[in-house]
């Protein structure tokens, strides 16, 4: 991959937060934090633009809700097609963690995450909205 230099033009007080913001994220150049937010516009875009996604999904719930676990169950068979796989943890003696790993397009891996957060029980859910890593 050939790097390429090229100049910014840059308001004074931008770049001054701009570089309080790659320190406190602990970068060591501006290069690296500045490819990283054009990234991450990108992976917004594929997210926006419904190209081919990966991500996380996380659940936390009671497992003793005997039908949560079945309705979560039953959900993710609907999706089997784009959870690529699935961790559960047992953090104590009631509460579960489960890490739902997805790749497909945006708006499925949306509508699981959307299905399973909103059952009745689920304490804490999130989607993190990753890429396949292609194409950035
Ligand atoms: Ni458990």
């Amino acid at each position: 991959m050939a790097l390429i230099r090229f100049g910014v033009s840059i308001d004074k007080g931008l770049l001054a937060k701009f570089d309080a913001f790659i320190k406190d994220k602990k970068y060591t150049n501006r290069s690296e934090a500045f490819r990283d937010l054009i990234r991450q516009e990108l992976v917004g875009e594929q997210w926006q633009g419904g190209q081919k996604i990966a991500g996380a999904i996380t659940l936390i719930y009671n497992h003793h809700k005997r039908e949560l676990v079945n309705k979560l169950m039953d959900i993710q068979h609907d999706f089997g097609e784009i959870i690529i796989s699935s961790q559960h943890i047992h953090l104590d003696h009631d509460n579960c963690l489960e890490i739902i790993a997805v790749k497909g397009m945006p708006g499925e891996a949306r509508k699981l995450s959307d299905s399973l957060r909103s059952v009745k029980g689920v304490k804490h859910g999130t989607l993190s909205m990753s890429t396949t890593g292609k194409d950035i």
